[in-house]
């Protein structure tokens, strides 16, 4: 079959690339998507187990830091449009390895643009009908101040809050022209990462996006993160490490809202643009632990709130910023998209799922991760 377009995504057998890659795959038959992942600790095939046959897909088991491979892969599948999700995304690992971050986020990103490079100009038409569209992270504008610590009624409405919490915890937001100012090395290396990506377009014309998205939450993340690793406790009644004093804030978005918004900007958005992402949707770690909490009891048929006693208050996280909230005013107004779940829903959606999906849990919570989990914690 001849297809139409021919599109690289990176990382798409880690949490938020398994749902770009299956948004894809299924809403267009007529693109070729190939699906490049080293597989780390964090990538696993289980995660689109429901696509690995489709006819328009394909995966690549490859280290976006090969530059030769890199350049291979591009001719091999005439990729003419890149998604780049590929990256080391979780700050605690960061604060004890940020070599591996730089090697991946920075030096990665950098053979991926510079294979994408030479390979788009080695054809007739050069950068026409390309593009570059690389997924950053709202941590590289550094962190806001908590100037409400009992919350405000913001200056925007959305569907993404419920009606009985929708509150701003300052008045700043974190705008598309944001100074950069990243505190942990996971946010240097996306920041920097970022820096490249614009330099391309800059030096050479090619045709890039950036976008940079809040907290995701959903289906399929890896639970070293705060809302599948506190579900997946809850249920076994291990203790719940609330770092700091839990008043930390962070704007989360449904992950299936992320990868549409990926599908639009992809298409729709403009060269060279920067787009942020996010639902207006702010919450203190610890109401959102306690929401949690509640949710798991509830469905498995326990008394609401009986769990919250494994709360265990343990030493913050170092340089831990203190508030993020992103105004996606700019892809809401030029593109029209917008949040489609309100928060209790797809809390509901994502504790449930991970209830339903124990032996997904099981397989990722057993060997290497298991050693990684009990270092992490052993001095807390
Ligand atoms: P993840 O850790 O779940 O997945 C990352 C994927 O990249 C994994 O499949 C991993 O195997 C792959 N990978 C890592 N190193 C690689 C390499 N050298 N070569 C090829 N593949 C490699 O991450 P995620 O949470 O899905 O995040 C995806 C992207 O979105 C990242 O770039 C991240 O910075 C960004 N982001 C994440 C969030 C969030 O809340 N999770 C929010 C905003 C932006
Ligand atoms: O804002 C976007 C970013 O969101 C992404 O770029 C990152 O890839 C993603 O990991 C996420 O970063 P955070 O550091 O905000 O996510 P995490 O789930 O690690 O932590 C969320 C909050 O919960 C944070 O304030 C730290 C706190 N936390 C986290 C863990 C894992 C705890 O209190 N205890 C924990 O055990």
């Amino acid at each position: 079959m001849e297809f139409k377009r021919h599109i690289l995504i990176t990382g798409g057998a880690g949490f938020i690339g398994s749902h770009v890659v299956r948004l894809f795959v299924n809403k267009y038959p007529e693109y070729h998507i190939i699906n490049l992942d080293r597989l780390t600790y964090a990538g696993n095939l289980a995660n689109l187990k429901d696509i690995e046959n489709q006819p328009n897909y394909t995966f690549v088991k490859a280290d976006i830091c090969d530059y030769e491979k890199m350049q291979e892969i591009m001719q091999q599948y005439r990729v003419d449009g890149i998604i780049h999700l590929a990256a080391e995304s979780h700050v605690d690992r960061s604060i004890k390895d940020p070599f591996t971050f730089a090697r991946t986020n920075v030096m990665g990103t950098l053979s991926l643009l510079q294979a994408a490079k030479v390979y788009w100009e080695s054809l007739p038409e050069k950068y026409e009908g390309k593009r570059f569209y690389h997924i950053s992270t709202d941590e590289v504008y550094g962190a806001l101040k908590m100037t409400h610590p009992e919350g405000i009624q913001p200056p925007f409405t959305t569907t993404a809050s419920s009606e009985t919490h929708h509150l701003a915890y300052g008045e700043e937001f974190f705008l598309e022209t944001t100074k950069y100012n990243p505190h942990s090395p996971y946010s240097a290396s996306k920041a920097s990462s970022d820096h490249f990506v614009r330099a391309f377009h800059d030096t050479y014309g090619m045709p890039t996006i950036v976008t940079n998205c809040s907290n995701n939450y959903g289906p399929y993340q890896f639970p070293e993160k705060l809302i599948p690793l506190f579900i997946n406790n809850i249920r076994h009644r291990k203790p719940l490490p609330v770092y700091g004093k839990g008043e930390n804030v962070r704007d989360w978005l449904y992950v299936e809202d992320h990868a549409r918004a990926i599908d639009i900007i992809f298409h729709h958005g403009k060269i060279a643009e920067t787009y942020n992402i996010g639902g207006f949707n702010e919450w203190k770690n610890i109401d959102i632990i306690k929401v949690v909490i509640k949710t798991v009891d509830r469905l498995l048929g326990r008394k609401e709130g009986e769990d919250m006693d494994l709360i265990t208050y343990v030493t913050d996280r170092p340089g831990h910023d203190m508030r993020y909230a992103i105004d996606s005013t700019k892809l809401q107004r030029e593109l029209g998209w917008e949040p489609s779940l309100q928060f209790e829903e797809g809390i509901e959606k994502t504790v449930r799922w991970y209830l339903d999906n124990q032996e997904w849990m099981d397989n990722v919570t057993s060997g290497d991760y298991q050693k990684y989990y009990e270092n992490m914690y052993k001095n807390r």
